[in-house]
């Protein structure tokens, strides 16, 4: 692998956009998963008002639509992302109740006690899950629910190599018990919690990738910056075959007390 780009955070954001555009999801995850975790979540009714931050093209919002009254905002950075959204939305005739916009997860355009659910799956680590639970608490009514994925260890000690891997990537990265910590102190029953299985790295994450790589590579050819963003990306799928044992993600579901 390229020596020079050790952590994602040091390429081009508008090359990773691009990257993750030619995928259906931009993080581990699967219509199963989003289901289980909204077997959790009561009292969502036709009024029930949702956020799903962070919400990349919408492969789980989609998801979310189909099996949740109410309606939903999708936030995102990206503006590529919200447009794909947007576009598959209405494809699935949902555009009257489900739409994205172009906005940040530290600055959302909330009223107080305004959202019964907040959903976040793989994109809390922006801010930070701390940050995140802490910052989004007062946009949710009392009662409502907050429901997130968020990179967790599975042991209290790791190999050197990924856990030097997780710390340049993201250092919040904990074991789940103190994950659990963190959402009961910043105003949540932790209600439930649990690992995603590994197919939704493999299957749903890591093989989409293959795909959209050599689409990639097509219109980037000779692009050095677009190389190392792939060989980034592989190397990663390489850590996760083989440290697996010792990480991955886990949804974490609050309710705000
Ligand atoms: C790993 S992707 C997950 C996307 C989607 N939730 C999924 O699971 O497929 C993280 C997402 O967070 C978005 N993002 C990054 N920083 C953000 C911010 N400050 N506010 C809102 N979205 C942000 C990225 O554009 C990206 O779509």
């Amino acid at each position: 692998m390229n020596q020079e780009n050790n952590c994602i955070h040091e390429f081009d954001i508008a090359l990773i956009c691009d990257y993750f555009s030619y995928v259906e999801r931009q993080g581990p995850g699967s219509p199963e998963v989003t289901l289980k975790a909204l077997s959790f979540i009561n009292h969502l009714n036709q009024h029930s008002k949702i956020a799903d931050l962070g919400c990349g093209t919408g492969g789980q919002t989609m998801v979310l639509a189909q099996n949740t009254p109410g309606t939903i905002i999708g936030i995102d950075l990206f503006p590529k992302f919200v447009e794909i959204f947007n576009k598959h939305a209405a494809e699935l005739g949902l555009s009257d109740r489900v739409k994205a916009i172009i906005g940040s997860m530290d600055n959302l355009p909330f009223k107080e006690e305004e959202l019964d659910l907040i959903w976040s799956e793989g994109a809390i680590y922006n801010i930070g899950y701390e940050r995140g639970l802490n910052e989004w608490r007062r946009f949710i009514k009392k009662g409502g629910f907050v429901a997130v994925t968020e990179a967790s260890w599975f042991t209290p000690k790791r190999p050197a190599e990924i856990e030097q891997f997780w710390l340049d990537a993201y250092p919040e990265i904990d074991i789940i018990p103190n994950k659990i910590a963190i959402m009961q102190k910043a105003g949540y029953v932790p209600v439930a919690s649990f690992i995603l299985p590994e197919s939704c790295w493999t299957d749903n994450f890591f093989a989409l990738q293959l795909h959209a790589q050599k689409h990639f590579m097509e219109k980037y050819a000779g692009n050095q910056n677009a190389t190392h963003l792939v060989e980034y990306l592989q190397h990663e799928a390489q850590l996760y075959a083989r440290y697996k044992d010792y990480y991955g993600y886990v949804f974490y579901i609050g309710m705000k007390i």
